[in-house]
């Protein structure tokens, strides 16, 4: 990865804000990337603060061990966010953060410099795994996958309405050539999806993003971190989610509802409590203070990546 990109912090000021940083505190970013929200978060600790970064990304991880080089306020983890629970047992942080950070998605790192394929604006190899040291690439995966499976992914995680028409194309078309390049499966899609169909995104858009999504498995290690988080928060540790996605976001929402809820039936001693859910109530683990924030109309102006952004933030009772 060269430094012909940087990546620009989203909701920067307002992930600060809400963190309500304690000097001495340990706080987590889940999603190191290019560094830009835990060199904030960093700059606000004194010597016996504690910021663990975790990444899947080896490019994101090699900044984040440099910058660890000359400050050992820095725990770095390289690995997958689903793991947050064992990286904090390792670290013994376990019910002892006082605020994690996830800013889910691709860094503009990933997208303009990694030469994986998370960009079809460039002829690259069609990798497009975040961690590029484990499982299958986006080509591999299109080389095995049968029609029903991609249409699937496209229209799920895509929203694209013509999933069908192109996961049939594609699985024609790979009988005579392998698709090993973003070109190739550019030419593919734009085959068979009228170019001019929704005004405000570009054909390949929802493709790319939900193949991106598939080999990534990024729902599934949403779901995963989320659970974990709240083994790792303390009592009134707060938990940050920024999502680019329709589907992250529902995903977080429905977490914090669910958290949230059961508080409320304890408050209001609701009488058709099922009795599953009665011994939910009685967990340790609950979340309240649920709350949205967006990027102010300035910030979107200035980073265009930053208009999609939605900040849901929960405190752990
Ligand atoms: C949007 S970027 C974060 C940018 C960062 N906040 C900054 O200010 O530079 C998302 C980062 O999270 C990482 N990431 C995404 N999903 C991950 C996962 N499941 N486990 C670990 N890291 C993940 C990506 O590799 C990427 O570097």
């Amino acid at each position: 990865m060269n430094n012909l990109c940087e990546h620009i912090a989203v909701l920067s000021k307002e992930v600060i804000r809400e963190l309500n940083i304690q000097k001495s505190g340990l706080y987590c970013d889940a999603t190191f990337g290019g560094g830009g929200h835990a060199k904030e978060i960093l700059s606000r600790l004194n010597k016996f603060g504690r910021l663990l970064v975790i990444d899947c990304d080896l490019e994101a991880i090699k900044i984040a061990r440099n910058l660890a080089l000359q400050d050992n306020r820095l725990l770095v983890m390289h690995g997958f966010f689903s793991k947050i629970v064992t990286f904090a047992s390792q670290l013994n942080l376990l019910g002892r953060v006082n605020g994690i950070l996830l800013d889910l998605g691709v860094s503009s790192l990933q997208i303009e410099n990694s030469q994986r394929g998370f960009s079809f604006m460039r002829n690259e190899p069609l990798d497009m795994r975040m961690n590029n040291t484990c499982g299958q690439s986006a080509s591999e995966w299109l080389a095995k996958a049968s029609v029903q499976e991609i249409t699937w992914v496209l229209r799920t995680l895509g929203e694209e309405k013509f999933a069908l028409r192109i996961a049939k194309n594609i699985v024609q078309q790979r009988q005579w050539k392998s698709i090993d390049t973003t070109q190739e499966l550019v030419s593919l899609v734009l085959d068979v999806v009228p170019r001019f169909f929704d005004r405000h995104k570009h054909p390949l858009t929802k493709t790319f993003r939900a193949i991106r999504m598939h080999v990534n498995r990024e729902l599934e290690e949403i779901i995963q971190v989320l659970e974990g988080s709240l083994m790792v928060l303390s009592s009134g540790g707060k938990l940050l989610v920024i999502s680019f996605h329709s589907g992250e976001d529902r995903i977080v929402k429905n977490f914090m509802r669910k958290y949230s809820l059961r508080r409320s039936l304890i408050v209001n001693n609701f009488p058709l409590i099922k009795v599953q859910d009665a011994m939910c109530c009685f967990s340790q683990y609950k979340l309240c203070n649920v709350s949205r924030i967006f990027p102010s109309h300035q910030e979107k102006k200035n980073n265009p990546r930053a208009r999609s952004a939605v900040m849901r933030i929960a405190e752990k009772l």
